[in-house]
Formats: structure tokens, C-alpha cells, sequence
């Protein structure tokens, strides 16, 4: 039975440790944070993610799972470790590599026999260079060791089965055998993998992030020059997607990205651009459409508000960056929640499962117990994350329960001819038949 030990139990540490537990691995899980490994040792998640509270379960109680908050005791047995902790964006866009110098430094004093680390936390790239020379320079005798980088490329949401049936296992290094062990940690998920030097398998993430964001990007800037000339960017989409060469993935108009990765990857890739010396004008562009696309929500509301927001009820439906999670970061809705309290609305919302989260980021909201009782009484509905339980409502009691007849399909979830008929007011994004959704030009 191999002996693994997770640094850092957020979200990449908990699935990454939790699937290996599953497939046969003894898995200790360290984290500076008391309160989470209590949680842990008591049962309790952290973080909403489906599939993985009866994934740990199943797994601690078979004896495959601990959690600690002693480095020495995740270390003991450990033949390999995941280094899985945070990197916040930190000014300028670079990112914080506080907590990953810090589990460095701290593995290296602790290691008593030699091991394998492998860099799950997305790092800029040289990081797994560095981490060498700090392993090196701070272990009181020197003990074998290699650094691998293997990055994540899991989806929120759908992370267990990203994990367990990836498109593909990028491993970087400087020790040929160590990638090959890591390779066989990996070979029962039976992907194709790539072995190569650490810096590009850095690198390999950020592309991978940036070219992802970069197709959302796209598609919201044709989704605003479809609302000019009259075509609706759903059906683009689609029509460009049968194409093998371009792909269907990826393309869906809307509100624009959120969340955890996109955000701070694409800025944090620009600022290395930029720090040697080179202009990102693509990225630099991706991250201006993407946040210009939040800006279209709140200009489109007050345009069917007659120019004001000031004292009208505001409805939001979904407040999480995303379907499946209750992760709010970089969440659209909150950019836009916040930008229609600045200017003067009540802000009313549901969300299945991201409303404690978005109460303590946005505090001036009013949360409502379900769609129904947020759209109650509202000058304006805006559905900004596409959630199941939002794609079937009964959009009748809906209307009746409105102020005014206006709705924002900021997902493109609904038939806007069925809304219209139904007596909406309905803008989506890009999808400008009969010139609905043309918007002047203007500032927030
Ligand atoms: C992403 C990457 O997909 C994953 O590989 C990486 O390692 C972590 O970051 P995640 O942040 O969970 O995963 O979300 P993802 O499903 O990729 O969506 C990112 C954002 O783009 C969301 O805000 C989503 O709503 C938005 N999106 C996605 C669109 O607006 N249109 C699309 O077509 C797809």
C-alpha cells in the first residue's frame, strides 16, 4: 500500500488525496489550519463539492484517510507528498507563493527518509526550481529527494470524475525516475501523459487556463457584436462547434468567467509576461472583454429601468461563479451584485448552496429562501448562474410576482421567444434578433 501525505486540504488537496485513498492509498492529510483538520477529523467538509463527502467517508472509515495538522506525523511513512496550498493573486497580479515557500521549508526540515514532491498548486513557472533549492538548503543532513510538477486540471463541480478520467497526466522534473514513479501513482487512470521538465509543465497550466479563458472571451466579444448586427451567438456557437477543428467546449456566452483559476491564472501568466519584459496584449485583452461582460449585466438592467437603479429591487438568481459549487470567487454575480448597490438598488438573491459565502463577501444582500421569494416584488430578475433548479421554473408565477416584467438571462438558459410571449421583458447576451439587447455604449 503506498504511503502519501496531502500539504494543504483545501480544494485540489482534498479531491486529489480523497481519489488516491480510493484507489488503495494511505493518504495523511497536513494543514496549518486547526479548525479545517477538526472539521476533517470529525467528518465535516470544508467545501461543497458532489461526490466527495461519501468519497472521504467511505475512505476514512476504512482507514485510508487522516488528518493532521503535525507535518511529522504526514511525513513519517510518506513516499510521496502533494504539495496542494494556496497561491493567491497577490498585487500586480503575481502569485502569492508565501504558503508554498513556507510547506517547502517545512518538508525539508521535517523529512526523515526520501521522497517524492509533487507540485500540485498552479506556481509560476521556475517555481519547481526554487522549491529544489529551498528543500536543499534548509534539510538539516541531506536526504534524497525530487520535485515533480504535476498540475491540476479539475473542474469545480465535476472534479472527482476530472480526476479519476483525465484527458491527460502532465508530469515535469529534473529526475527522469522520479516522474516515472509518479507516473505509475497514476498509470490506473490510464491517460496519456506527458513527461517532461518542470518549467514547461508549469507552463503547460497556465496555457492550458489561459487558452480556455481565452475561448470564453471570444465568444462574449462576438456574443456583444452579435447583439449589433442582429445574430444570435447561441447558434453561432453551435454552428462553430460541429467544426473538429475548433470544438463545442468552452464557447457559452454569458456573464464571463469566475472562479478560482481563470481569473488569477491569466493575470498571473500576464504579470510574468510583463516582468520579462513582453507586452501580453492577448491576455491583457481576454481579461478586459471579461470584465466588460460583468459591466453589460448592470448597463443592461438599467436600461430596462429607464436609466436609474436607484430604489429599484433587483433580483439575483445564483450567486456562485458557477453551476455545482458554492464558491464564490471571482463570482460574476458579486461583481454585479456589488456594482448595483453602488448604484443605489436593493439587491435581493437565491442561491442553492453559495449564500453564506456570498453574504460575507457582499454583505449588503438579501437572501431569499428560493427563486420564488427573490423574484417576489423585483423591478428586474437577472439569472447570472446557470443552475439546474433555475432551468424549469414556473416562469408564469414569476411574472406575476414582479414589480416589472424585466428579466436578464445573463446564461442564455431560456427560450427568450417563450419569455417574450409570456409578457418578459427579456435581454440574453448576444442574442440580438429583432434588435433586442442593443445597448448604447456607456460607463457603470
Ligand atoms: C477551471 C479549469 O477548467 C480547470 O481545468 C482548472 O484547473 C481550474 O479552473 P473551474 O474554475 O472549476 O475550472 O471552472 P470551469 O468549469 O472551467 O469554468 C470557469 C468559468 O468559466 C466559470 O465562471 C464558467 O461559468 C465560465 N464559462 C465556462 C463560461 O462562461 N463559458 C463557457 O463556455 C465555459
Amino acid at each position: 500500500m503506498r504511503q502519501l501525505c496531502v500539504v494543504g486540504s483545501g480544494y485540489v488537496g482534498l479531491i486529489t488525496g480523497a481519489c488516491f485513498a480510493d484507489m488503495g492509498s494511505n493518504v495523511t492529510f497536513v494543514d496549518i489550519d486547526e479548525g479545517k483538520i477538526e472539521m476533517l477529523q470529525a467528518g465535516e467538509m470544508p467545501i461543497y463539492e458532489p461526490g466527495l463527502a461519501e468519497l472521504a467517508r467511505r475512505n476514512a472509515d476504512a482507514g485510508r484517510m487522516r488528518f493532521t495538522t503535525s507535518y511529522a506525523e504526514g511525513l513519517e511513512h510518506a513516499e510521496f507528498v502533494f504539495v496542494c496550498v494556496g497561491t493567491p493573486s497577490g498585487v500586480d497580479g503575481e502569485a502569492d507563493l508565501q504558503y508554498v515557500r513556507a510547506a517547502a521549508q517545512t518538508i525539508a526540515k521535517t523529512m526523515q527518509q526520501p521522497l517524492i514532491i509533487i507540485n500540485k498548486s498552479t506556481v509560476p513557472v521556475g517555481t519547481g526550481d526554487w522549491t529544489t533549492e529551498i528543500i536543499s538548503s534548509n534539510q538539516p543532513q541531506p536526504i534524497d529527494f525530487a520535485v515533480v510538477s504535476c498540475p491540476e486540471f479539475l473542474r469545480e463541480g465535476s472534479a472527482i470524475a476530472d480526476f479519476m478520467q483525465p484527458d491527460r497526466t502532465v508530469l515535469g522534473s529534473t529526475s527522469p525516475s522520479a516522474a516515472k514513479k509518479v507516473a505509475e501513482l497514476y498509470a490506473p487512470l490510464a491517460a496519456p501523459t506527458v513527461i517532461t521538465d518542470l518549467r514547461t509543465a508549469e507552463m503547460i497550466k497556465y496555457a492550458s487556463n489561459a487558452f480556455l479563458a481565452t475561448r470564453i472571451s471570444f465568444i462574449n466579444e462576438i456574443s456583444i457584436i452579435c447583439e449589433r448586427l442582429g445574430a444570435d451567438v447561441t447558434e453561432v456557437a453551435r454552428g462553430m462547434g460541429f467544426d473538429k477543428r475548433i470544438g463545442p467546449h468552452f464557447l457559452q456566452a454569458g456573464v464571463g468567467f469566475g472562479g478560482s483559476c481563470f481569473p488569477k491564472d491569466v493575470k498571473a501568466l500576464a504579470n510574468m509576461a510583463q516582468t520579462h519584459g513582453m507586452h501580453p496584449q492577448l491576455l491583457n485583452a481576454v481579461m478586459e472583454i471579461n470584465a466588460f461582460q460583468r459591466r453589460q449585466i448592470t448597463l443592461k438592467t438599467r436600461e430596462l429601468l429607464d436609466g436609474s437603479l436607484n430604489g429599484n429591487t433587483v433580483a439575483l438568481l445564483g450567486l456562485a461563479f458557477k453551476q455545482d459549487t458554492d464558491d464564490t470567487r471571482e463570482s460574476p454575480s458579486l461583481a454585479v451584485a456589488r456594482s448595483l448597490l453602488n448604484q443605489g438598488a436593493n439587491v435581493k438573491a437565491y442561491d442553492p448552496v453559495a449564500m453564506a459565502n456570498a453574504s460575507r463577501d457582499v454583505p449588503g444582500i438579501m437572501l431569499c429562501d428560493n427563486p420564488y421569494s427573490a423574484a417576489a416584488d423585483s423591478d428586474a430578475l437577472l439569472v447570472l448562474t446557470p443552475w439546474n433548479e433555475f432551468k424549469q421554473l414556473d416562469m408564469k408565477r414569476v411574472l406575476c410576482s414582479m414589480n416589472q416584467p424585466n428579466i436578464i438571462d445573463g446564461r442564455n438558459m431560456y427560450n427568450p421567444e417563450e419569455l417574450k410571449a409570456l409578457g418578459f421583458r427579456y435581454r440574453g447576451v448576444g442574442r440580438g434578433f429583432n434588435g433586442e439587447g442593443t445597448l448604447a455604449n456607456g460607463d457603470e
